[in-house]
């Protein structure tokens, strides 16, 4: 048990009430997103949780995974399970990775290395962002020397400067990252009110230190669009998608793919699977929750290459149902900033933990051995169940 002033502290002993002025304790993913509210000043939290405009994509993404339905079946022998998966040519100990986030020192001083000790001990992936706070070579050290861990990936934000994009591409193959994960549904932020309206802005100590040294892009000519003209004159098109291919040994998924067709194309020009995200609702405000739109992607898919999914997964039952729906694992994203927040690496280790435990239990309660038992966990009414 984890409680919310330090990290990990004695259970109280059974039967006996918790002393009064001990805070109480962090139990659950919900209690960390408490906790990180509580110590976190209004800027901060507006930037690391808000998202895009009404926030009805972010909320969306957590109803959308509660409203699904398990139907366990009972007496199946359960001894033996395990929740370990497939992917990418490598079996993992669970299907949990870390989702790509920036500037994860706002969280905590100890940022993005914290996440990845926390990450790798808990053998979860990791998802390190190219709008990282600390540099690539240094976090992907840390994550390596852990035996059981999971995949290491680099997010990728093509640059203006194809050359840098080129020379960072570089840099993550040489530090050891396994894969690169192309974010696509971000060309431009998304309209975050709720970031403008509190004044956020990144204080000096956190920066993008791996973007160091890259020209800024081309303004617009006065009178044209600031948008069209001058950002999206350098965002990605599948012919960068080839490009990126070209110029990599690393297998390259696609993040924010949520089309059907989109996710047929990615794969057919050559990428290794895709990521159905909608960027936990911080881009474009009332897309459906990414649990709505995962099945069509499978299907799209057919099996051909991994499909992985992120967006509102917040307790175990989230991660079976996923799996349910044919994702080859999940990423996590906010509930790792809430654990960074609460108390640094023990708080991240404690919030996949929590993950990893609940998803065991899921799946015994659903009377599944594997995970390749989930899809029959999923209720479906009619005559079939
Ligand atoms: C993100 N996300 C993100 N995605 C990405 O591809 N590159 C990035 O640098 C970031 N940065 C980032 C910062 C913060 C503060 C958040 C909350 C999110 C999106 C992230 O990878 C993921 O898609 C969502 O966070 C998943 O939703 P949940 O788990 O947060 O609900």
């Amino acid at each position: 048990m984890l409680r919310a002033d330090q990290a990990p502290t004695t259970p109280p002993t059974p039967g006996q009430p918790p002393h009064p002025h001990q805070p109480p304790p962090l139990l659950t993913l919900a209690d960390h997103e408490r906790h990180a509210l509580e110590v976190l000043d209004g800027p901060t939290r507006a930037y690391l949780f808000g998202g895009a405009a009404d926030e009805i994509t972010l909320a969306k993404n957590t109803t959308a995974w509660r409203a699904l339905e398990l139907m366990p079946r009972v007496l199946r022998p359960l001894a033996g399970g395990h929740t370990r998966v497939n992917l990418l040519g490598r079996t993992l100990p669970c299907p949990l990775l870390v989702a790509p986030m920036a500037s994860q020192r706002l969280a905590h001083p100890d940022g993005e290395h914290a996440t990845a000790l926390a990450a790798a001990a808990l053998g979860c992936g990791l998802v390190f962002s190219t709008q990282a706070s600390t540099l690539l070579e240094d976090t992907a050290g840390l994550f390596l020397t852990e035996a059981v861990r999971g995949p290491l990936w680099f997010q990728l934000y093509l640059q203006p400067d194809r050359g840098f994009t080129r020379e960072l591409v570089q840099r993550a193959e040489a530090a050891g990252f396994e894969a690169l994960v192309l974010t696509v549904d971000a060309p431009v932020n998304g309209v975050r009110d709720a970031e403008i309206r509190s004044g956020f802005q990144l204080p000096p100590q956190v920066s993008a230190v791996n973007l160091r040294g890259m020209q800024p892009p081309n303004s617009a000519a006065p009178g044209q669009s600031a948008l069209f003209n001058g950002l999206l004159h350098h965002a990605p098109t599948w012919s960068d998608v080839e490009w990126l291919l070209s110029i990599t040994h690393l297998p390259v998924l696609l993040k924010g793919v949520v089309h059907p067709d989109d996710a047929r194309q990615a794969i057919d020009c050559g990428a290794a699977g895709v990521i159905v995200s909608n960027h936990g609702g911080r881009t474009l405000d009332t897309m459906p929750a990414t649990a709505t739109l995962l099945p069509r992607v499978v299907q799209a898919v057919a099996g051909d290459a991994p499909v992985l999914v992120d967006g509102g997964i917040r307790r175990g039952t989230d991660v079976l149902k996923a799996m349910a729906l044919g994702a080859s694992a999940v990423l996590v994203g906010r509930p790792v900033l809430h654990g960074l927040a609460s108390a640094g690496a023990a708080g991240v280790a404690h919030v996949l933990r929590l993950l990893r435990d609940e998803l065991e239990i899921a799946m015994a309660l659903s009377g599944c051995r594997t995970l390749d038992d989930a899809p029959g966990a999923l209720w479906a009414p009619g005559p079939s169940q």
